[in-house]
């Protein structure tokens, strides 16, 4: 009888090497494969095994798990595969909602039950108790593979079989953690410019998270509630003074690509009639 659950976990790059390790410390018999097989040295000497054609593993294991750069790559590997055997097939790669419903079809076709997952976290967080993977799809499947997603990230959750569901929230989280870092980034460069002590500035960039969670809150009900009544500060304001900064941008003092588009959205609000609203009433404006 066998007595532990087996994967065969596709592609090995930084993130899937992340998942075959962590998988291996949690006691499953991990098969792995990697287009250049020199990446599974490590994984191979910690007790995975190596599968040399990609597919043929598929007989021997409970679950396949592929984390390659993108669903294109997926399905012309895929497309290699004769049958997935009634096995649940968990997509970790990054995509969109239609790149998930495609791969669905066409892991259905291949006889596997399809999950999709969105990674929300580094290779270094997976199989922290806070990391987060959020799946949909087949929820026979979800029900099967459970303890292994929450093996890689115990805060995954399961969404519903709807496979886009992932990629919208994933898609939604990824766009202000990338604003807010290059947030960071954008000040960083204007205080050097500036010939600001950069260490002084940083411990008052740490002391901002504390309005900006209150503004976050803020935001979150007015456009929860449609209610943009309470002002701190006018979108008008704040484009008057992204203007003043603009300017002093201006003959390369410092850099305003990110600042100008921004720029733009207030410009636009104002157009629209929400100037003396609210920061949040831009949703508004935003199509
Ligand atoms: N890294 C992160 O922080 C992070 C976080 C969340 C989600 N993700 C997602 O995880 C996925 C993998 O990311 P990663 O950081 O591991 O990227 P990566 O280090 O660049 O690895 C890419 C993987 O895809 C394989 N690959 C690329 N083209 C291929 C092809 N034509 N045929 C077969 N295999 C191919 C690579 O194989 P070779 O080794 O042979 O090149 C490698 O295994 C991406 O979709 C990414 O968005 C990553």
């Amino acid at each position: 009888m066998k007595l532990n659950k087996t994967v065969l976990l596709i592609g090995l790059g930084n993130m899937g090497a992340a998942l075959a390790g962590t998988l291996l410390d949690a006691g499953y018999e991990t098969w792995v494969w990697n287009r250049t097989k020199e990446k599974a040295g490590t994984l191979l000497e910690k007790g995975a095994r190596w599968s040399e054609d990609v597919w043929a593993a598929v007989g021997y294991v409970d679950y396949v798990v592929m984390c390659l750069s993108n669903y294109a790559n997926c399905a012309e590997l895929l497309s290699k595969c004769s049958d997935l055997d009634n096995k649940a097939l968990i997509q970790l790669s990054t995509g969109t909602a239609g790149d998930a419903s495609s791969f669905e079809n066409l892991v259905e076709q291949k006889r596997g039950r399809y999950l999709d997952g969105a990674i929300l976290a580094y290779p270094s967080n997976i199989g922290d108790p806070r990391c987060s993977i959020l799946v949909a799809g087949n929820s026979l499947a979800w029900k099967e593979c459970e303890a292994l997603i929450l093996a890689l990230g115990g805060k995954s959750q399961y969404l519903g079989e709807e496979v886009g569901a992932p990629s919208h929230l994933d898609h939604a989280l990824i766009a202000p953690s990338l604003i807010m870092q290059m947030a960071v980034i954008q000040g960083m460069h204007m205080a050097k410019k500036a010939g600001v002590d950069l260490e002084y500035y940083s411990k008052m960039i740490s002391g901002l998270p504390i309005s900006l969670k209150a503004d976050q809150e803020r935001h979150t009900r007015a456009i929860i509630d449609g209610d943009f009544s309470q002002v701190q500060a006018s979108i008008r304001t704040w484009k008057e003074a992204l203007d003043r900064i603009l300017e002093e941008g201006k003959g390369s003092n410092f850099n305003t690509e990110l600042l100008s588009g921004i720029g733009e959205i207030l410009r636009n609000g104002e157009d629209q009639g929400v100037g003396e609203e609210d920061l949040a009433a831009l949703v508004k404006t935003m199509g």
